[in-house]
């Protein structure tokens, strides 16, 4: 058996903060409110719902998550966060309109209280919002300096234990990692001189991590996958992980992909196409944003698929996404993915994909867990890339030498065995020989 790793117990509250509280923030704060209160089940939640089996299959052992592994509870959370907007939860949620106001006004107290603090906008980065409830600062060095003073500030009103962070902000404009990037020594000179090449996200991030705040990035926009700011967390041993919540047609590709490998199937091409209505749809409509999405929702296939090791399958894959920002649907999402795939002696079949969601409901989960994993990876005194939670994103942040994983079904192995491993249970390794020799 492995050696557990030495756990500082979950005391005390936790305080999540969200740069960006807008649909995913105000659907996570709610939920959360009405199973605290018996009304819903946190459903899509690993950590809630989620089972992990220990040992042979004879021993009967497979506790829940949450009853496994010391993970602060949903009664420990404090939420808070940032926006240019300043309207509090409960308009907020409204405004949203992911769920009916009949829930909202089951927790509407709950939501009333929590109202965001000034953001750190920059609208070169986000051109399609203008908002009123912003910070000040002569440079983005002190912009950074602000909302580490806010974290404190946070922490001690609430009289909180721990902080994790889980960037819930709109898509930022596509950006490629240059020279501020490379090294902290350049990035924090680029603070000093408010050098554009700093986006909002980056100074949370870089804020967080200051903070000894463990952070993760639910939006496709660069931030703590540069290798600045990746090596400030190995430095600090403050845990981090990203980037943009894995939820409706990615989720969708990452379980289907796997399996057309699986059964050495060939693809000729994949066309997905998405309509969407929200706030973060608008911000889409922006080719500067859709840039960081597309960018992101494109990378999965390749590396499922690896092309390299299987040409004759997978060496010629058209692969298309498309995004459309149409009002009317308001959160209510609709993706179509068509896939044209062939099969022996190169008969062609193909699979139509019709997935109508909620996206928020998908990724609302998503960040209570990422919140509560990371709080335990930093009192695991694990540090720096958390590869282990690449289960919950579109773009998993690894090591450079490393190529990301996006098998839903690996991720998930690699996100139990973790569990396991910390935990001092064994891996398991599924071979089941020893049950028949
Ligand atoms: N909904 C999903 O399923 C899903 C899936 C994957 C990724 N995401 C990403 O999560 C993010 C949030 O999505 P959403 O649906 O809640 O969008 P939203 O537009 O409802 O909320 C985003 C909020 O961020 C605020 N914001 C923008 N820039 C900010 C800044 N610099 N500081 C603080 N606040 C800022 C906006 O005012 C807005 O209220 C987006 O980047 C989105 O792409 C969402």
């Amino acid at each position: 058996m492995a050696e557990a790793r030495k756990i500082k117990a979950p005391t005390g509250k936790l305080g999540v903060l969200m740069p960006g509280m807008g649909a995913v923030a105000t659907t996570l704060i709610a939920g959360v409110e009405l199973a605290k209160k018996g009304m819903a089940e946190p459903v899509g939640s690993l950590t809630q719902l989620g089972t992990v089996r220990l040992g042979k299959r004879t021993e009967d052992r497979p506790p829940k998550i949450k009853d496994f592994a010391p993970l602060a509870s949903m009664g420990d959370l404090v939420f808070g966060g940032w926006d240019l907007f300043p309207d509090d939860m409960y308009e907020a949620a409204a405004t949203a309109g992911v769920m009916e106001k009949e829930y909202i006004n089951a927790v509407r107290d709950e939501l009333k209280i929590i109202r965001p603090m000034p953001a750190v906008f920059d609208a070169r980065y986000v051109s399609k919002l203008e908002g009123s409830h912003v910070k000040k600062h002569a440079s983005l060095r002190e912009a950074a300096e602000l909302v580490r003073e806010d974290i404190r500030n946070f922490k001690k009103e609430h009289s909180l234990d721990r902080v994790v962070m889980v960037n819930c902000a709109s898509t930022e404009a596509y950006l490629q990692p240059r020279e501020p990037h490379f090294t902290l020594e350049a990035f924090e000179k680029a603070l000093d001189r408010s050098d554009p090449a700093i986006p909002p996200a980056m100074v949370y991030a870089y804020a967080a991590i200051r903070e000894g705040v463990p952070y993760a990035n639910g939006a496709p926009s660069l931030a703590v996958d540069v290798p600045a700011l990746a090596e400030l967390a190995k430095e600090e041993g403050v845990p981090v992980a990203g980037k943009d919540f894995k939820t409706g047609q990615t989720l969708v590709k990452t379980i289907f992909a796997p399996g057309i490998k699986a059964r050495m199937l060939g693809v000729d091409g994949w066309f997905s196409t998405n309509i969407l209505g929200n706030r973060d749809g608008e911000v889409l409509d922006d080719p500067e944003s859709l840039k960081s999405k597309e960018v992101s929702k494109l990378s999965v296939l390749d590396h499922i698929f690896q092309p390299e090791l299987y040409p004759e399958l997978y060496g010629d894959v058209s692969h298309i996404v498309k995004i459309n920002y149409y009002p009317p649907r308001g959160d209510s999402k609709e993706g179509w993915d068509n896939i044209d795939l062939f099969g022996w002696c190169g008969y062609p079949m193909q699979i139509k994909i019709n997935f109508l969601a909620r996206d928020s409901i998908l990724a609302a989960p998503i960040v209570l867990d990422l919140a509560l994993f990371l709080d335990l990876a930093h009192r695991a005194g694990m540090g720096g890339i958390q590869e282990w939670l690449s289960f919950y994103f579109k773009s998993p942040m690894t090591l450079p030498e490393l190529y990301p994983e996006h098998d839903l079904f690996i991720q998930q192995m690699k996100l139990k065995n973790t569990l396991r491993s910390i935990m001092g249970e064994d891996v398991i390794h599924h071979t089941g020989l020893d049950y028949y020799e």
